[in-house]
């Protein structure tokens, strides 16, 4: 039997990676004005993400999870969501020309805005500060006033977050993501080999939208072909947030994160008795845990039978983020677990986070080569294991920064400095990006071959 739930029931368990307001009275009076505000998403669209991420759990479908490590107050304007959500259009062209079925698009976008942090201080020159911990949370200067904790900053990130919908919504919806366009979703500045091949693949697009045409397919028909649906998601780290959003959803009566259509619970925050399992485990939405290194086959098991009780497909999404080389040390025996429980869980490879290191010139960076190791690792193992592998979880931009090094427009060490920008974690650039939704295409398109001379 399952434990009754509330939604401010997680205050009753041990928080990791929370801030603690010093001022209490602006803290409860920003939770008062934020649960007076509208939810950001409808519980309808949760559920209607669940079903497809049921699919992709299925191998009928795959997932494209992607977006800023962490979203910034400062770089927020009409471009970067344009950008970014053209390189995730571009990506999901990619992956189903090789998949060959409908890729769900899930942005980290519109509310990815608190980070769990490696040390709770930070020490520059001998001066030792609070941690940045998001913008959601403190300022990202490195100075005592920007560190301490401001709860007003959940109502700027709520604000933020509700245009960032906004304008997502008009792009899925209202034209921008015709397929007929599929030339347009290009950049500028992406000229390289991945560049021309989306060139030719986006022709042959083209040629057989033409051909549908002219063999009288009208645009009634095609109507599914002129829009997306498309999703946003974020790792719901500050729980004042997410409680002030919760909502109770009028069709089923049940709790929903009115934050965001997905949440995700960090390799950090994830303790099975914790306080963010514990939010996680009541709201209806699509809910990720983040399965690193460190999660045993038992605190699997425990964290399935919490989070999907019901066992309900879409509902749990498993990502792996061990680190190049590591995927077959760890995947196995979390597998193994899953297929013990009879767990219906969607599996997602996040070949970013177990690949971050230190670069010769003292930027934080992810060497390329490493992202695209794991991702095959992560495709072998599920081969070897005769399992789904059902999405990828990338941290990337439509801007043209250097903050990750390789690719074929090849970032150095030395460029790292060049065009660093990102508030948090180092992310791939629109080529990098693209270079990387090819490979993965290809890793689809073996798979279904494999799949169709094994069924003769
Ligand atoms: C993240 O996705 O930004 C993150 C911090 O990931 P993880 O919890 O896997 O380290
Ligand atoms: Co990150």
């Amino acid at each position: 039997m399952t434990e009754a739930w509330s939604k401010s029931a997680w205050r009753a368990k041990p928080r990791v990676q929370m801030p603690d307001y010093p001022d209490t009275a602006a803290l409860t009076a920003a939770e008062a004005q934020l649960a007076k505000y509208p939810p950001l998403v409808f519980a309808g669209e949760a559920r209607a993400l669940k079903r497809q991420l049921g699919e992709a759990a299925q191998g009928r479908a795959f997932l494209l999870q992607g977006g800023d490590c962490a979203e910034s107050f400062a770089e927020f304007n009409a471009d970067i969501i344009r950008d970014t959500f053209k390189v995730l259009l571009q990506m999901a062209v990619v992956l189903t020309y090789g998949a060959k079925v409908p890729v769900v698009k899930v942005g980290r976008m519109a509310g990815q805005f608190a980070k769990p942090r490696s040390a709770p201080t930070e020490v520059i020159g001998g001066v030792e500060l609070p941690s940045y911990r998001g913008d959601i949370v403190n300022g990202f200067d490195f100075e005592a006033g920007a560190r301490i904790p401001d709860p007003n900053r959940m109502l700027q990130a709520y604000t933020q977050a509700a245009a960032s919908l906004n304008l997502l919504r008009a792009f899925s919806k209202g034209g921008f993501a015709d397929i007929h366009r599929v030339h347009s979703w290009t950049l500028g500045f992406t000229k390289s080999e991945d560049a021309d091949r989306y060139k030719v693949l986006s022709d042959r697009i083209s040629d057989a939208l033409d051909f549908m045409t002219a063999a009288g397919i009208t645009s009634d028909t095609m109507n599914a072909m002129s829009t997306v649906d498309f999703f946003t998601s974020h790792e719901a780290l500050l729980l004042e947030y997410e409680e002030a959003l919760c909502r109770v959803d009028s069709t089923t009566g049940l709790p929903v994160a009115g934050s965001g259509h997905m949440i995700w619970i960090g390799d950090r925050t994830r303790q099975p008795d914790g306080a963010h399992v514990e939010f996680a485990r009541g709201v209806q939405n699509p809910i990720g845990l983040k399965c690193g290194p460190s999660l045993s086959a038992d605190d699997l098991k425990v964290l399935m039978a919490r989070l999907n009780p019901d066992n309900e497909p879409g509902r749990l999404t498993l990502i792996a983020r061990f680190g190049a080389g590591k995927a077959g040390d760890h995947l196995p025996r979390l597998i193994k677990a899953a297929k013990e429980e009879g767990a219906q869980v969607l599996w997602s490879c996040d070949p970013m986070h177990g690949n971050t290191i230190k670069s010769a010139s003292g930027f934080k960076t992810r060497p390329f080569e490493r992202v695209l190791q794991e991702v095959r690792d992560f495709f072998a193992v599920h081969k070897a294991e005769g399992t789904i592998p059902g999405g990828v979880h990338f941290e990337m931009t439509g801007k043209d920064v250097t903050e990750c090094t390789g690719g074929l427009r090849a970032v150095t060490d030395e460029d790292l400095s060049s065009r660093y920008h990102t508030a948090c974690d180092p992310r791939l650039n629109a080529s990098q990006s693209l270079e990387l939704a090819f490979l993965v295409s290809e890793e689809l398109s073996q798979r279904r071959k494999d799949l169709a001379r094994k069924a003769v």
